[in-house]
């Protein structure tokens, strides 16, 4: 079964999954930041990204001309165990001695949901040109949960039909929690989207992604569709559906 969007790169195993990521990550970053002199990256939380930025901090990359920003949070502090900036800085931001100045979390505690939204939403306008429509990410790195829910744009949520905001606040209903997460047209106007998917749970969420039916508040990874970029479905075997 193939994606009826963007390309397919199937791996054996999460393992050499990741390791190719680790690969692409940092050919892409040296050759945009050889075109521009910065690489301006949104991160992805979950398990299947963490292994990534594990591997990332050995790697001799440039940081001082990478950006980091966070595709979704989840609406707790920076330091608590579900936070996804937590989890990129234990694995990735201490380990790499990334400077601070170039790291820019989803501010969490700063208000209220909507002013947390709108607080980040003004960190990237200020980041990106303020003129522009969209953020022009160079990647932005998305799992996909076993609900086909990628970044906090799960199903039948609000989120899913903001076409205007940058960021969104999200209420979860199945969750009974708020998050914070890029909107669909923001992650589209990326250069490019990376899925990364593993774990057997995956299986009939992207077989419902990838077949016949458009049903995107029921699989809102079907929203990601980049204008102009390339998208990449990066899938360990065990996560493919069946034929
Ligand atoms: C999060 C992630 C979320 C994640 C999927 C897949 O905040 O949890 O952004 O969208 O990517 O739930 O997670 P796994 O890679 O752990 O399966």
């Amino acid at each position: 079964m193939q994606p009826n969007y963007g390309t397919l790169h199937p791996f054996d195993n999460a393992k050499e999954l990741a390791e190719n990521a680790c690969q692409c990550f940092c050919d892409l970053a040296r050759a945009t930041i050889e075109q521009s002199g910065v690489f301006r990256v949104a991160l992805s939380g979950g398990s299947t990204p963490k292994v990534l930025y594990q591997l990332l901090s050995k790697e001799d990359l440039p940081w001082e001309q990478i950006e980091l920003y966070w595709g979704d949070e989840r609406n707790v502090p920076s330091d608590h165990q579900d936070s996804n900036y937590k989890m990129v800085n234990d694995a990735l931001l201490t380990p790499a001695s990334v400077p601070q100045e170039n790291v820019f979390p989803i501010p969490t505690t700063v208000g209220n949901p909507v002013e947390v939204a709108l607080t980040y939403e003004r960190t990237l306008r200020t980041q990106f040109d303020e003129g522009d429509e969209w953020p022009s990410f160079d990647l932005v790195l998305l799992g996909m949960g076993d609900d086909a829910h990628t970044a906090s744009l799960f199903p039948q949520t609000d989120a899913l039909n903001e076409n205007r905001s940058w960021v969104a606040s999200n209420w979860v209903a199945k969750l009974d929690t708020y998050r914070y997460t890029l909107t669909a047209p923001a992650i589209n106007a990326a250069a490019n989207v990376w899925f990364l998917i593993t774990g057997e749970n995956k299986r009939q969420a992207l077989a419902n992604v990838w077949g016949e039916k458009r049903a995107t508040e029921n699989f809102p990874s079907q929203l990601i569709e980049p204008v102009d970029g390339v998208l990449w479905w990066m899938v360990s075997k065990e996560a493919m559906p069946p034929e």
